[in-house]
């Protein structure tokens, strides 16, 4: 079998209504991870692209959020509508500049969007 060219891992956390980190999936209805499966499958990607379940990514201030590998392309905010213009962007080579988190953001503690810890 094949090696899959993408991985796109998708997460599904759910917390508490009215937790301050909040979650991606604050409904639990997976919406967007359908969404990227059936995304998968209009462009003919089964078998190159696989949607990954993902727990917590420690981006919930950006989320909903997506990470696409090996490219390590992160993107926040995303909506189950935007899940076609993602996919068809890996086919295109390409990367949606307009739902990418800044690189300002991506896995460090000075990110201007991460919640102020209390002392
Ligand atoms: S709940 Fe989705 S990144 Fe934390």
């Amino acid at each position: 079998m094949p090696k899959f060219e993408h991985h796109i891992f998708i997460c599904q956390n759910t917390r508490e209504i009215g937790h301050p980190r909040g979650s991606c999936n604050s409904d639990g209805k997976s919406e967007l991870l359908k969404r990227f499966k059936e995304s998968v499958k209009k462009y003919g990607l089964d078998g190159k692209v696989r949607s990954n379940k993902a727990g917590c990514l420690d981006h919930c201030e950006h989320g909903p959020t997506v990470v696409i590998y090996p490219e390590a392309v992160w993107y926040g905010g995303v909506k189950a509508e935007d899940a076609d213009e993602i996919v068809k962007s890996l086919v295109e080579s390409k990367t949606v500049g307009r739902l990418k988190l800044k690189e300002s953001c991506i896995n460090t503690p000075t990110c201007e969007h991460k919640p102020k810890k209390s002392s």
